[in-house]
């Protein structure tokens, strides 16, 4: 009901909705409508009540709600069932339980909070509240399991591309999976994947996107390597549009990767990536060598020419990627 209200006051702009009209084309009550009025104000909605004229939607919340998403959203599937907490420990883990017990692909699992946010290689995950887009999504590919790692190259893609549509803001890809900007990193994606032999039961992608952090929003150690959208945004944005945007793009990388495999999601990821072509020191759990990262392979594995020219071919998950002359630290 609520979400029908919002949606007339919406198409009506700035011209009043008379009280009247809404409860005739919604067929309840004049009281009962403005019961629900009072109770999206109470959710944060600017509505401004118009003597005799009706009601105006001035303002929608800086929240993540389904009905907020949903009106940005240009999806068919991904994204149109939506799970929204305030705060949860991990969007991963709560998505990860609902498809246990059985959800459709492209189910959105969006959080205002994180209390105990996963990263990878069993790092945190720092996400404050509303200061951020803390999100996973439920992806039932017909993909073989080794290929699942592919999903986090397509979502990485996604995301840059919707970012960099921001006035500004000029984010690229370290590989495998994270998004920095200015060097600092902007994004982090994780992937967890149940299977069987041969086939994937479910991949739950996760995404935190700093939106909004400031320095005291981090602990010191994260500070100077976290950065926000806003830090260097020079146009106004929403967190909602930037997810609807994302969403639309996810949905459209997978299908072309369904279609025609992952050639073209791999193509779009080489022209975003600041790994290619730069000197790197790869930290594996047996050796740590240093070289120049060439390619991506089909398998979305980092071809690293090494400095005694022989070349090793890296998969996520083992190691870490840094520049050849950074210093270690926890975050990178
Ligand atoms: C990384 O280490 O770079 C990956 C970070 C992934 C963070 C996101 S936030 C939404 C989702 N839920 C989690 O617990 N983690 C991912």
């Amino acid at each position: 009901m609520r979400k029908l209200i919002l949606e007339l006051l919406r198409s009506n702009g700035l011209e009043p909705v008379s009280g009247e009209k809404i409860s005739e084309q919604l067929g309840v009550s004049r009281t009962a409508i403005w019961k629900h009025i009072q109770a999206l104000k109470d959710e944060g909605y600017q509505i401004e009540s118009v003597q005799k004229r009706g009601y105006i939607l001035r303002e929608a919340p800086n929240r993540l709600y389904p009905q907020e998403i949903n009106s940005h959203l240009e999806t068919k599937w991904l994204g149109r069932s939506v799970c929204y907490e305030d705060c949860v420990g991990s969007t991963n883990n709560v998505a990860k339980s609902i498809a246990n017990q059985g959800c459709e692909n492209g189910l959105l699992v969006v959080a205002e909070e994180q209390g105990a946010g996963k990263g990878r290689l069993s790092r945190g995950w720092i996400s404050p509240h509303a200061k951020g887009i803390w999100f996973s999504v439920v992806l039932k590919p017909p993909f073989l399991p080794q290929e699942a790692s592919k999903c986090t190259l397509l979502a990485a893609v996604a995301v840059v591309k919707a970012v960099n549509k921001i006035q500004g803001v000029n984010a690229a890809i370290k590989w495998p999976n994270d998004i920095l900007l200015n060097g600092r990193k902007l994004v982090g994606i994780l992937t967890e994947m149940n299977a069987e032999f041969g086939h994937i039961n479910y991949v739950v992608i996760g995404t935190g996107i700093n939106t909004h952090g400031e320095p005291e929003d981090y602990p010191e150690d994260v500070r100077d390597i976290a950065i926000s959208v806003a830090d260097v945004a020079t146009e106004p944005f929403t967190r909602v549009e930037l997810l609807a945007d994302i969403l639309k793009n996810m949905e459209e990388l997978y299908e072309l990767a369904c279609e025609q495999g992952f050639a073209p999601v791999l193509e779009e990821w080489r022209k975003y990536s600041c790994t290619l072509g730069q000197e790197v020191k790869v930290i594996a759990p047996d050796m740590t060598y240093y070289g120049t990262a060439i390619d991506i392979d089909e398998e979305g594995l980092l071809i690293v020419k090494k400095t005694d020219g022989e070349l090793e071919k890296v998969v996520a998950g083992d190691v870490s990627i840094r520049p050849a002359a950074a210093q270690n630290n926890a975050y990178a």
